[in-house]
């Protein structure tokens, strides 16, 4: 995602922390909130020391095929690196600097798991390659994911959070449920439907963000629900 999509999802997860998990937090971010220090990952990549960050944020692997069977990249990827940014998290210890950190990418990555188009294909780079207009101006079916949708909005993070605010303990519990490799597969299913849908040249704009507005939105609230789990574990 883009800035709004991780402040989005660090807005809803916020609301779902347990007291021991937003003490944690608040002692480790500094009073932050997990909207601010969502971007971290991406601000860093400009800093040519963090280059071995980037192939951090997403995996690709054959559309049909599950996580688990496929070939895994020697420099890692979205799913090795969330679990070893949660172990060094919870290591007491490792140094407050290097829980720091990789709680900042932590509540990052958790977010781009959730972008259909970070679980996706190596043949195009995730839609990167796959040219298309947005408004009649040049874009990919990955930017249209990571930001074009959600910018049509025109809404900042917080007002886009409080209209996903609704579901109850129930449906809350049930998005929950599972593991990492269930999360990064349910994505990797959805981005298959999404290359289905658009060819190479094609012109997208209001009816395609009509016809997405549910799922982009279910995806943000997925992204936010299961980071407070995933925190809420961390620091249970
Ligand atoms: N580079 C290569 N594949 C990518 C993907 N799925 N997402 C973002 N960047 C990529
Ligand atoms: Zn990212
Ligand atoms: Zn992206």
């Amino acid at each position: 995602w883009g800035k709004t999509g991780h402040r989005v999802t660090g807005q809803i997860a916020q609301e779902y922390l347990t007291g021991k998990a937003k003490r944690a937090l608040n002692d480790l971010l500094d009073g932050h909130s997990l909207a601010f220090v969502s971007t971290f990952a991406d601000d860093i990549k400009a800093d040519r020391a963090y280059s071995k960050y980037s192939a951090w944020h997403y995996v690709n692997y054959p559309l049909g095929t599950s996580y688990k069977d496929s070939k895994k990249s020697k420099h890692g990827d979205i799913v090795t690196a969330i679990e070893e940014c949660i172990s060094k998290v919870k290591d007491k210890k490792n140094t407050r600097e290097d829980r720091v950190f990789h709680l900042k990418m932590l509540v990052h990555l958790i977010g781009d798991l959730h972008q259909p188009m970070h679980a996706s294909r190596g043949e195009d780079k995730g839609g990167n390659d796959i040219q298309v207009q947005w408004f009649g101006e040049g874009s990919n079916l990955h930017k249209v994911w990571d930001k074009n949708l959600i910018e049509s909005y025109g809404m900042t993070y917080t007002e886009l959070a409080s209209e996903l605010d609704g579901v109850n303990r129930k449906e809350r519990k049930k998005i929950q449920e599972g593991t990492i490799y269930d999360w990064v597969d349910e994505s990797h299913e959805i981005c298959a439907v999404l290359y289905e849908s658009v060819e190479v040249g094609d012109k997208l704009g209001y009816r395609y963000s009509y016809e997405y507005n549910d799922l982009l939105f279910q995806q943000l609230q997925k992204g936010g629900l299961r980071l407070a789990k995933v925190l809420n574990d961390v620091f249970g």
